[in-house]
């Protein structure tokens, strides 16, 4: 697993002051990563392995537009590869973004060990370790945002929060050649979301569906009133936008169809809360169930404390202080259905703890009424 602090961000619009992440807004998808870790040298044997491995990548590439493959003897001079197209792109445009990306990324990280590349339609990744295979990356991040806002912020993202737990579920147990999955949600304002998740298929499904809550977890962070957002993680992508952009027959068409002629329908989704312990597929689950358990308590001690304090204040017959703790009334509301999404969010994003220590949950709570939690 990559830790966010062996990646170097090389390429930024924006930095949001608050947030660790890098936070772009561009019509254009130049997203890339590159690792500083030591460079190789033109004419080496790492760089030959580099250009001869990009140069078959985009023909061998499966009908589901992926490829895991490594090339090189010994570990220094090995390349290890992951491409990866977006599921609802037809072969030859998967072809033609992953051949784009190979000339692109070797300009964009001149000589880089290890670097990565997220367009519009495929992605790139190569390493110098092979541990890029098969284990699940949520770092390096780039989100990208529609500049429009929703109106009914709170509305929309239940409806979301809704979309992407079916999506979730629906992609995570997509199998190893891909993981994908795509619908819509009606939305606020007789709106529609649509939504596209994907995964590496290299990656298990519980890792899977992990990478994908904690790019959901970061949208709260990011921008919360987006109309349209792109969560670009290593192993996996997230997206919705309020108009269509995916094409849903060419997922269906995509979709290994071992099981006979008949389409396969995607299962119904498992809410994935109340599913009992120990069946093997809710790793996730329970740390979700623990998390949310530690929040709620969180929450209620400090409904709790809240009420106390009410009281005591009562008692002491509005001494002072006329003002309405509605910070209080509302953590008591809405804390154990939002919380989880923003205190993770916040635990992810903000690099100054201090300020979550002390600012503590009122600076959380702020930003809780928009928040998605999956
Ligand atoms: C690698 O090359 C880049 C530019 O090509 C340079 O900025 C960087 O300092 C080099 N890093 C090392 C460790 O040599
Ligand atoms: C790489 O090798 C080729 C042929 O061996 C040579 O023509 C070229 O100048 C070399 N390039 C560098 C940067 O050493
Ligand atoms: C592409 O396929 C050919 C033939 O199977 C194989 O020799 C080559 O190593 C493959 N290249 C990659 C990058 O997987
Ligand atoms: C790849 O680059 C070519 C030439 O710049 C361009 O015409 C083509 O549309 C690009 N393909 C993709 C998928 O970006
Ligand atoms: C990858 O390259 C870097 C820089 O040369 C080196 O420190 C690291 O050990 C290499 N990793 C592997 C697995 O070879
Ligand atoms: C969207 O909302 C953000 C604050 O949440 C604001 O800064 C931005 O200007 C708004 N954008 C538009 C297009 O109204
Ligand atoms: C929206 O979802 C419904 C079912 O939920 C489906 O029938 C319809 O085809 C979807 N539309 C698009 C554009 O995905
Ligand atoms: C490449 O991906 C396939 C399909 O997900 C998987 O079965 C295989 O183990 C992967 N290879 C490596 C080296 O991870
Ligand atoms: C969507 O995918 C289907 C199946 O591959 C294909 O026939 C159709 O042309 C695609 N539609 C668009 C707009 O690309």
């Amino acid at each position: 697993m990559m830790s966010s602090q062996t990646w170097l961000p090389f390429f930024i619009f924006l930095i949001q002051t608050s947030i660790s992440s890098t936070f772009v807004t561009a019509q254009t998808l130049l997203t890339y990563v590159c690792l500083n870790n030591g460079n190789y040298t033109s004419n080496s044997t790492f760089s030959n392995n580099l250009n001869t491995i990009f140069s078959s990548l985009p023909s061998n590439m499966s009908n589901q537009g992926f490829l895991n493959s490594s090339l090189g003897q010994n570990p220094p001079d090995r390349v290890n590869v992951i491409a990866l197209c977006r599921g609802d792109i037809q072969p030859d445009l998967c072809r033609s973004c992953i051949h784009n990306a190979t000339i692109e990324l070797l300009d964009l990280c001149p000589n880089q060990r290890q670097a990565m590349q997220w367009r519009e339609f495929c992605m790139l990744r190569y390493s110098n370790n092979s541990n890029i295979f098969g284990n699940m990356a949520d770092s390096p991040v780039r989100m990208l945002r529609n500049t429009a806002n929703v109106t009914s912020p709170q509305q929309f993202h239940d409806d979301l929060r809704a979309l992407f737990e079916q999506l979730r579920v629906q992609a995570a147990s997509g199998g190893s050649l891909i993981k994908v999955a795509a619908g819509n949600r009606t939305a606020p304002d007789f709106q529609t979301i649509y939504g596209l998740l994907q995964c590496s298929p290299d990656v298990s499904p519980d890792d899977c569906s992990l990478c994908l809550t904690r790019a959901a977890q970061r949208i709260p962070g990011c921008c919360p009133d987006a109309r349209g957002v792109r969560i670009l993680q290593p192993s996996c992508t997230l997206r919705y936008e309020s108009a269509p952009f995916y094409n849903l027959s060419r997922i269906q068409e995509a979709q290994p169809t071992a099981l006979g002629p008949s389409p396969p329908r995607p299962p119904p989704p498992v809410p994935p809360l109340p599913s009992p312990p120990g069946n093997g597929n809710d790793d996730n689950t329970t740390r979700t169930v623990i998390i949310i358990v530690v929040v709620i308590i969180i929450s209620l001690t400090i409904a709790i404390a809240a009420c106390v304090g009410i009281f005591m204040r009562k008692r002491r017959k509005h001494k002072a202080e006329e003002r309405v703790d509605h910070d209080e009334d509302m953590s008591t509301a809405e804390s154990l259905q939002y919380d989880f999404g923003k205190i993770r969010a916040a635990t992810n994003d903000f690099t100054d703890s201090s300020k979550l220590g002390q600012g503590g949950f009122g600076a959380v709570y702020k930003v809780s009424g928009n928040g998605v939690a999956m």
